[in-house]
């Protein structure tokens, strides 16, 4: 990251009176003194609660499988580090994990894996969207819980194919919409072109599309953190997903000059406030990297503009395996555990939780509502 200086300049609060361009996202992202960053994190909790309420929507997290066929510089599961053990949930587990999302009341799920586009992979996926949709329907949630796919990039066919099974959204990081930094972060094998043409497929289909970036790169300028904003707004994405980056000791990236975890987390708090003022309809989801780095990263992220959070239902005797970075939160509580520390978190934050709701943003709603 090479936050360019601004001078000392100091913070005009009147940049968080308007739907800020790109010259008042950078100000925003800037922003260092204590009442400033106060000042811009009240402002984005407010606009939340005025365009989305105080929902805070759940999404029990699966991880199906850390087989992977790419080899992104940065992921702990990529490809060539041999000692992961490699693991990929059968039919049952799946499908018991699912079970345990719809007790739990988490209205949705996120289905997460490595990239694999294999036959045998899909049809598993497929077969579990159906029986998800069909085993978890309720008087509470006549349709069954709301899937969100995380699969990486795959062909229209089978994008097509778990759209047709009952996923209803995707997401899918663009990393960094800078293309040279994406470069810098992937093998030549993979293109942020194909990347983009992937989530515009997405939304073609019918999928609710979610995005998404890593903060604080090596090479990252705050103008680029700008232009990922701006990059989410001309997709018209629904929702957003982004963290701190967080070298892993195995990965090419390990020893990646990065800002410090104070800046690094800062940024990532005001990347998302800065999210809210500029979409301020979507879903921002407080992530699990963020708490990686700090014990109430994800409380922050909520107060900062967020509304959505990911309690982990993987199994725990497969969790550790799936470590895309150091640190990775909640490995050793159960389900049951998550949902009581997220509830009381929530409840510190002084927001609701959204208990058997599906939780579309506003954003899709309205897409849906009013067809272009
Ligand atoms: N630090 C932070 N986030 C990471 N991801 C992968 N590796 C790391 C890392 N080292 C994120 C990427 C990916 C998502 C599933 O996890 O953004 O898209």
């Amino acid at each position: 990251m090479r936050p360019r200086s601004t001078g000392s300049k100091p913070f005009d609060p009147a940049v968080l009176g308007t739907v800020p361009d790109r010259d008042r996202l950078i100000a925003i992202l800037h922003a260092r003194a204590p009442k400033d960053v106060r000042a811009i994190r009240d402002a984005a909790e407010k606009l939340l609660l005025e365009k989305c309420g105080d929902g805070v929507f759940f999404r029990g997290l699966i991880e199906v499988s850390n087989a992977c066929a790419c080899d992104c510089y940065y992921c702990g599961i990529r490809k060539s580090i041999t000692t992961v053990h490699r693991f990929t949930l059968d039919e049952d587990e799946i499908i018991a994990c699912a079970k345990l999302s719809a007790d739990s009341r988490y209205g949705s799920l996120v289905i997460q894996s490595g990239e694999r586009a294999d036959r045998k992979f899909i049809d598993l996926i497929a077969r579990c969207i159906e029986r998800i949709k069909r085993e978890t329907a309720s008087d509470a949630l006549p349709e069954g819980l709301g899937i969100t796919l995380s699969l990486g990039q795959l062909s229209d066919a089978d994008y097509r194919r778990l759209y047709e099974a009952g996923a209803h959204r995707y997401l899918l990081r663009i990393e960094s919409s800078n293309p040279a930094l994406f470069a810098q972060l992937h093998p030549s094998t993979q293109s942020f072109a194909s990347r983009v043409d992937c989530l515009k497929s997405l939304r073609a289909i019918g999928y609710q599309v979610g995005t998404g970036v890593m903060i604080g790169l090596p090479g990252q300028t705050v103008e680029d953190l700008a232009d990922d904003i701006l990059f989410f707004a001309s997709m018209d994405i629904d929702m957003i997903g982004m963290g701190p980056f967080i070298p892993h000791p195995e990965t090419p990236l390990c020893d990646a000059v990065v800002p410090p975890l104070k800046e690094r987390i800062l940024l990532s708090l005001l990347m998302i406030a800065a999210t809210r003022f500029r979409l301020p309809d979507v879903n921002i989801a407080a992530t699990t990297a963020l708490q990686a780095l700090d014990p109430v990263g994800r409380e922050k992220g909520l107060k900062f503009g967020a509304n959505v959070m990911m309690p982990q239902i993987t199994p725990q005797s497969v969790r550790r395996d799936y470590q895309l970075y150091p640190g990775k939160p909640c490995l050793d509580e159960n389900a049951i555990e998550c949902r009581s520390c997220l509830e009381a978190r929530i409840a510190m934050a002084g927001r609701k939780i959204g208990y058997n709701a599906w939780g579309d943003s506003r954003h899709a709603i309205k897409r849906k509502q009013e067809p272009s």
